[in-house]
């Protein structure tokens, strides 16, 4: 597979007497793909049914004749102002019962089929005019679903496709009443028509009808996505992908992934780091101008996972950004690195955002590949030694990881729904294990929760996973190895109750969690030989074997068989040194990676990262 690398651009930003010149230096530079047009709605139709293209026509066949590839963008995230006098309840709502209103971007309500048949209409003028462009070789549907927190919507539109999303799902209110537990504090409902969404309530609403929103949420992100995707399959054979983020876990991306070719994400490190990510000060120190060195990786392997193999960064952070609360610029070589490394994790290409910084309007102060004023930034440069060295690389090879960890967005609403404790996060669970078995200098595979075969790693992980789905269950007798559980693993039914065995109730295992605790920060559980849960412990009862129990003798990790229950949540150096043992165990080979240094290892490359300053 030949790697390339690519660029943003919107050529609705400059003068037309720019493209070419630009377009001659993108090819210069060594990139091959462009993505262009995912905002440009309001140049496309300046008004409804005046359609004016001819100007993409013209950007595409001068990107197109430099010998660029155009990723063509629908325009979806950006609804143009008229299109709010066309259909003024389609603005999202937010939780306060706030309308969000024009003026940037993504004010729209997955759940509004007057703006899903706009988007419909646009997708089929584009798929129409360019599906057989030889230029456009990819297509991206919208522009980062759930950016600026826009997947949960609390408008008339969702509250109404929410009833019938119920309605479907439990066909009566008996059996919803049953399910959700409505008989606690007189919820009880008669007809779906009752039904509200859960915000606005006097205090914690029902967590099952909260579970039940969130992945009714999740379902009309899927199908605003596939609406798109069926337009443009006949009109083209060009693949089609969507760009994902770091840390979004309000929709199932898996779900979404089913329905496109390539699954691909945008990589901002540095912004990553300050934004989104819990860690030290002295951590947020150390990687200041590099990133997080886990925090890439994490969704490579996520997104390799979403795109059953297929994927791309879209958008690769290029200089400093302008979204963080603070944004330094990346030491010398960092985009370089962060290039290589999403190539190791097997991205087939790497494309940057973006061209030319803008000196206009939101974005200003982000950089891109030019200087405002055309002059190359530095960004640029480590983009052409990329170029450079990917002409005489060898092919990256494929690369087989025998330890696989499952990461489950259900659980991520799950645990968001009712955390218990307020630090307890679905997500920096799953990081933490990530990142013990990355300083383990291990390849890693992100599996989803319904894997139906296990049989190609020796140690499968699934940290909190909220419930275990038919399919993984039977899964389980094909791991050679290990699969190990918990904390909170398996802890509800589908219906957010406790059940009725309690858990974690897997086949063979012969313990049952009795109590559970949250800890305050600074507050540990002691473990025998000197380890520590943070967080979260759990108290068990059990027959099976004790692998590891803590300081008051009570269980921490149980094993039955090729299954195992971690208790509680290990703190980072007790979890490096448990995910050691239970390498050694099943004769993964290991290493004691120094802070900063990761490690990819492909069939024909090994690839080595400095992160550290
Ligand atoms: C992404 C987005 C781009 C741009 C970029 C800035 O989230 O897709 O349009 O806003 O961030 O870093």
């Amino acid at each position: 597979m030949k790697r390339s690398l690519g660029v943003c651009y919107y050529p609705e930003h400059w003068p037309d007497t720019l493209w070419r010149e630009d377009a001659r230096r993108m090819a210069k530079a060594g990139l091959t793909w462009v993505r262009i047009g995912e905002f440009a709605w309001s140049r496309l139709e300046p008004e409804a049914g005046l359609l004016q293209f001819d100007w993409l026509d013209c950007a595409i066949a001068v990107l197109g004749e430099a010998g660029l590839k155009v990723v063509l963008g629908t325009p979806t995230a950006t609804p143009p102002r008229w299109m709010i006098e066309r259909h003024p309840d389609m603005l999202a709502v937010d939780q306060n019962g706030n309308p969000r209103k024009f003026g940037s971007r993504r004010h729209y309500c997955f759940s509004h089929s007057g703006y899903l048949t706009e988007c419909r209409r646009i997708t089929r003028l584009l798929g129409e005019r360019y599906g057989r462009n030889p230029h456009v070789a990819a297509w991206q549907t919208d522009n980062e679903y759930g950016c600026h927190d826009t997947i949960l919507s609390y408008s008339d539109a969702a509250r109404h496709a929410f009833r019938d999303w119920l309605a479907q799902k439990y066909q009566s209110t008996d059996a919803l009443n049953r399910a959700w537990g409505n008989v606690f504090w007189s919820m009880d409902y008669r007809s779906f028509n009752d039904i509200d969404l859960p915000n606005l309530t006097v205090t914690e609403p029902n967590p099952a009808h909260v579970m039940d929103f969130r992945r009714f949420s999740s379902d009309q992100v899927v199908a605003f996505n596939r609406a798109q995707v069926e337009v443009l399959r006949p009109l083209t054979d060009a693949p089609v992908a969507h760009n994902y983020m770091g840390r979004i876990t309000e929709f199932d991306h898996y779900k979404v992934g089913a329905d496109l070719d390539i699954a691909s994400w945008d990589s901002y490190p540095i912004g990553f780091l300050s934004d989104r990510l819990e860690a030290t000060p002295a951590h947020k120190a150390t990687f200041l101008r590099q990133g997080d060195p886990d925090f890439q990786a994490f969704h490579h392997d996520l997104y390799r996972s979403v795109g059953r193999g297929r994927w791309w960064i879209m958008e690769q952070q290029p200089g400093p950004v302008n979204w963080a609360p603070y944004n330094p610029i990346p030491l010398p070589g960092m985009v370089r690195l962060w290039t290589w490394e999403a190539f190791a994790h097997g991205a087939e290409a790497v494309c940057y955002f973006r061209w030319r910084q803008a000196p206009f309007a939101q974005e200003q102060m982000h950089a891109g590949l030019l200087r405002p004023d055309s002059a190359p930034a530095p960004g640029l440069l480590e983009a052409e030694k990329v170029a450079r060295e990917l002409a005489d690389a060898p092919e990256v090879g494929d690369s087989p990881a025998d330890v696989a960890l499952i990461f489950d967005y259900a659980s991520a609403w799950a645990w968001d729904t009712q955390p218990q404790g307020a630090d307890f996060d679905y997500f920096r669970l799953v990081f933490a294990f990530y990142r013990a078995l990355r300083r383990l200098g291990l390849n890693i595979d992100i599996l989803p929760p319904d894997a139906a075969d296990l049989s190609r790693w020796k140690l499968v992980l699934a940290p909190g996973l909220f419930t275990l789905s038919p399919d993984l269950r039977a899964a389980l007798p094909s791991c050679p190895g290990q699969v190990i559980f918990g904390p909170r693993a398996n802890s509800k039914t589908p219906d957010f109750a406790i059940p009725a065995d309690l858990p974690p109730d897997l086949p063979g295992l012969k313990a049952r969690v009795t109590r559970v605790e949250s800890l305050p920060p600074g507050i540990a559980v002691a473990l025998e030989g000197g380890g520590q849960f943070r967080h979260w412990a759990e108290e068990v009862e059990t027959r099976a074997t004790v692998r590891l129990r803590r300081a008051d003798g009570l269980p921490a990790l149980v094993q039955g068989g090729n299954l195992g229950y971690l208790a509680g949540w290990p703190c980072d150096a007790t979890l490096h040194s448990l995910l050691a043992q239970l390498c050694a165990d099943q004769g993964i080979s290991t290493l004691d990676l120094p802070e900063g240094v990761r490690r990819r290892a492909t069939s024909r490359v090994c690839f080595g990262y400095n992160y550290a300053p």
